[in-house]
């Protein structure tokens, strides 16, 4: 199936080592126009899925930005590739086409699931694909026969209050202080992709929700700039501004750059017991972004550091989460800095590692490299 799917996707090495979907092209639209249109949707009201896309029946009214969280999911949740139920045209895409019956059939499951969250649950997003599914393209209807479970483990210590572990957090990166003087990063390092492969690396992070990203591939750097609200891409098959859900991705990247990745005044955060990553047990927080997406973060309970932060887009047909890892902790300057993020998605095709051999603090990085290309009409 991977394989099938790698086919499918022209560019993997490029779309893996950014994490962006250069692979597929997602605009139905004359490609000029629609950037126009994208970075505008951005600045004013959110463009629509009928507005951005050619056959939009049960997805209606929702944000254009979602499509991709919600095709990833459908994928994840039912087993099933692109291939399973869109067709191609020679070799370009033709999402819009409902040659498949598959398509058809998911439409009405789309629209069934949304019926019965909103009849059953008040509207909030309980039942979803995966719900029934669970990565099959049939579901299950016979229950599994189990061994019967060991027995229990005993009752575990009470979890510190959230306070307690965020306090605990920015002592262990270094406290406050050394945080507040970090106001840039350059770094170096390499990309390696899902496949295994990696590649050079450069990055300037220019403070709060900026950067500019190149990764040096065999058929030509590519590049992305991200100047908090608004950003551009660039590689050997693409140059355009970033899409609604590109920026969602760039503010997730930018925010894994920053010195500390929870600041005063934190954000309501509950506590939500505890978990392992990797070999580390973990004490978990979890709270909303003023966006609505569900976020969760994980703390190391020896170290303090954190380990796993998860943000997860709530559509009304199930949960797209992107995982960012942190490890390798090295001190810079008495902050301590991960030297190595992996981003996680439910499409393993993009997921990718990135690993710093270099950072440094404070050099200059000039704010003329985040103005962004003026966008072609
Ligand atoms: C299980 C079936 C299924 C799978 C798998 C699936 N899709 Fe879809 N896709 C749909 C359905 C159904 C719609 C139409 C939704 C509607 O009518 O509101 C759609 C619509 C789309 C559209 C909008 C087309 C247009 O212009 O109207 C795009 C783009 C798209 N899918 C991309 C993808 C990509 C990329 C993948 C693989 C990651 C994928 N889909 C996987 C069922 C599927
Ligand atoms: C309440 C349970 C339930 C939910 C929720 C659900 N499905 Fe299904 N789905 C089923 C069942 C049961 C079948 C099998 C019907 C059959 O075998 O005839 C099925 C069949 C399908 C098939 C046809 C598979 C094939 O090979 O013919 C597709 C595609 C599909 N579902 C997609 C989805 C998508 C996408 C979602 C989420 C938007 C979803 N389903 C949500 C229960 C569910």
């Amino acid at each position: 199936m991977l394989e099938r799917k790698i086919k499918h996707f022209v560019v993997v090495v490029a779309t893996v080592v950014t994490a962006f979907w250069f692979g597929v092209n997602w605009t139905p639209v004359n490609g000029q126009q629609a950037q126009g249109q994208a970075v505008q949707a951005q600045a004013n009201a959110e463009e629509t899925m009928e507005q951005k896309y050619k056959n939009i029946q049960a997805l209606k009214g929702l944000p254009a930005s979602q499509m991709r969280a919600m095709m990833n999911y459908i994928s994840a949740s039912t087993g099933m590739t692109c291939g399973e139920c869109h067709v191609k045209n020679g070799d370009q895409w033709a999402f819009e086409k409902d040659d498949n019956n598959h398509k058809v059939i998911a439409r009405r499951m789309i629209t069934m699931t949304m019926e019965i969250n909103k009849t059953s649950f008040n509207g909030r997003t309980q039942v979803t694909c995966y719900t029934c599914h669970q990565g099959h393209d049939h579901p299950s209807h016979v229950p599994p026969l189990v061994a019967p479970k060991a027995a229990e483990a005993p009752a575990a210590a009470p979890a510190p209050k959230a306070d307690e572990i965020l306090a605990k957090y920015v002592q262990a990166i270094g406290g406050k202080d050394a945080i507040e003087k970090v106001k840039t990063r350059v770094i170096k390092g390499v990309s390696v992709a899902a496949n295994g492969q990696s590649f050079p690396l450069e990055i300037n992070f220019g403070g709060t929700d900026k950067y500019t990203l190149s990764v040096a591939l065999p058929q030509g750097a590519t590049t992305q700039k991200f100047n908090g609200s608004a950003g551009w891409l660039k590689n050997s098959r693409e140059d355009r501004a970033m899409d609604a859900s590109d920026i969602i991705r760039a503010k997730s990247l930018a925010w894994s750059l920053e010195p500390a990745q929870l600041k005063e005044p934190f954000m309501r955060l509950g506590s939500a017991g505890s978990e392992k990553v990797g070999d580390k047990d973990c004490w978990v927080l979890q709270g909303r972004l003023p966006d609505g997406r569900r976020v969760r973060f994980s703390f190391d309970k020896t170290s303090g550091l954190l380990l796993r932060r998860v943000v997860q887009i709530v559509t009304v047909i199930g949960i797209d989460p992107e995982q960012t890892d942190y490890d390798d902790y090295r001190d810079i300057d008495g902050v301590k800095v991960p030297h190595s993020i992996t981003t996680s998605y439910l499409d393993r095709n993009y997921n990718s590692t990135r690993k710093f051999s270099e950072v440094k603090h404070n050099a200059k990085v000039d704010d003329a490299l985040f103005n962004l290309p003026a966008v072609k009409q």
